[in-house]
């Protein structure tokens, strides 16, 4: 697939009045053509970042037919321009403020201890199903404060016959996979839109309070006159949205937290490091007899470093997709207008000339990593720039919350599994597990393990 594909003619025709380009044919940045679409891909760190800074909104959001028609033109995955700034800070400051990390805490907490019960109990576990359900129940809690019980089936029903349609022909007629996911999407909307009008009554008498999920900060912009386009159907406008935000974290949480479990499962000496840390601040925490907060989680240095190593290696979203709307030259390459252009994450985070045997999952590497002048723009697993994903602390707040748990008050063995990276990363065998409690009441030292 990285194969040059490009004819002569069409070499030259590009930049025939651009000679002080690169040519392409070789090097970190090169053309391709993909199912006869031809594209540029960016495998070197500074390009990409240039992408994504997107400075004078050069690039717009490129995405398969399917996933616009699904979405909508209108979509926050989409839109570029100030409508795009705008629901971007809004999302991003809720997802970062105080008060949503103090109830989301107490919240993930919960979900994590039942669910690592019902592990418990089962004879076996297949990781990749049964974190979806925990997942999505925290996400749907956070966008709309949905609790468990029957209205969260329904929506769950929906929205996995919705994100189906997500890669496939994109044909729309009776029958068909996106009919059948737009018919998905028009259910989902419905159900959301009941929570946003019942919402919508409530707001109106306490507007003073902090915003408590999503819903709530949409509501409030919407009111405010946030916006232009949004007058004419806002309560619609809000219900879209908050459908839209349950897409990029769906997928993404769920398989970063399996694919945590596979490689502590390959990896003893790392484990057992984890369990050391996390129970010395279990420890810590039982004495003072106080809850976690955030900056708890946060504090575990190398619970961090093993989140960032499973993000590096697991490449969950391997690269961004984006369409030039001028003639852009970035590091002397030209992206001539109209072309797509695909900055390659997975080419960066395996690239040996900047992580060491990039194929092993070594923790220990971030302790090295962190504090070095280019190490952001080396490491974007939640892209960057413009459109840096706002669920970016929130994802490791969860991650950290589960693994601490996790390791603190069970062990499990796993069985054989392999991952799989297309069309999207996944365990082949959805990773099945044994999970034993134990009683831990010291920490294990790395040596003991
Ligand atoms: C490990 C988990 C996650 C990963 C790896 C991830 C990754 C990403 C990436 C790479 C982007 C940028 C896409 C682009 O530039 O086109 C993005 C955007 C986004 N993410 Fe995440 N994400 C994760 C979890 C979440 C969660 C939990 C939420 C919701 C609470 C979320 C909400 C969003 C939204 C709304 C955007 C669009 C931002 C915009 O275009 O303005 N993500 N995510």
């Amino acid at each position: 697939m990285y194969n040059d594909t490009f004819s002569d003619s069409l070499f030259h025709f590009s930049y025939g009045n651009l000679s002080a380009c690169k040519p392409y044919r070789y090097g970190k940045v090169f053309k391709t053509n993909i199912i006869g679409t031809p594209i540029i891909i960016s495998t070197d760190a500074e390009v990409n970042k240039v992408v994504l800074q997107n400075h004078g909104n050069t690039f717009v959001p490129a995405y398969p037919k399917s996933i616009t028609e699904l979405l909508g033109e209108n979509s926050i995955l989409s839109i570029n321009g100030p409508h795009q700034k705008r629901l971007h800070t809004l999302v991003s400051a809720f997802l970062r403020s105080p008060h949503l990390k103090e109830r989301i805490t107490r919240d993930i907490e919960a979900s994590v201890g039942l669910t690592l019960t019902s592990w418990s109990q089962l004879p076996l576990v297949h990781v990749q199903d049964e974190i979806k359900k925990m997942t999505f129940e925290i996400l749907v809690k956070l966008l709309m404060s949905i609790s468990p019980g029957e209205d969260l089936d329904i929506l769950k029903l929906e929205f996995e016959e919705f994100i189906k349609g997500l890669i496939c022909i994109p044909i729309r007629f009776p029958g068909t996979r996106l009919y059948k996911s737009l018919k998905a999407k028009e259910s989902l909307i419905k159900i959301v839109k009941k929570v946003v009008e019942e919402r919508q009554e409530a707001t109106i008498e306490r507007t003073n309070s902090p915003a408590n999920d999503a819903v709530d900060v949409l509501l409030r912009d919407v009111n405010d006159g946030g916006g232009s386009d949004k007058q004419s159907q806002p309560l619609d406008f809000v219900s879209g949205k908050i459908v839209e935000m349950m897409i990029p974290g769906e997928e993404t949480m769920p398989t970063a937290m399996t694919l945590a479990v596979k490689f502590l499962s390959d990896n003893p000496v790392a484990l057992a490091k984890l369990v050391e840390e996390n129970m010395e601040m279990k420890m810590r925490k039982s004495e003072s007899g106080k809850e976690y907060n955030w900056s708890d989680y946060m504090s575990l240095s190398f619970t961090q470093n093993v989140i960032n190593e499973t993000l590096r290696m697991a490449n969950i979203i391997n690269g961004v997709w984006r369409k030039a709307l001028k003639d852009v030259e970035i590091k002397g390459y030209l992206i001539p207008k109209g072309w797509c252009v695909l900055a390659s994450f997975i080419s960066v985070h395996m690239d040996e000339d900047i992580y060491e045997n990039p194929y092993q999952f070594d923790p220990w590497r971030w302790d090295r990593i962190n504090g070095m002048s280019n190490s952001n723009i080396c490491f974007t697993p939640f892209g960057g720039g413009q459109r840096l994903c706002p669920g970016l602390e929130l994802s490791k707040l969860e991650i950290s919350i589960f693994l601490h748990q996790l390791v603190t008050r069970y062990s499990w063995t796993a069985e054989k599994d392999e991952i799989v990276s297309f069309p999207t990363v996944k365990m082949k065998r959805r990773l099945p597990i044994r999970v034993t409690p134990v009683e831990r009441t010291s920490p294990i030292s790395v040596e003991d393990h």
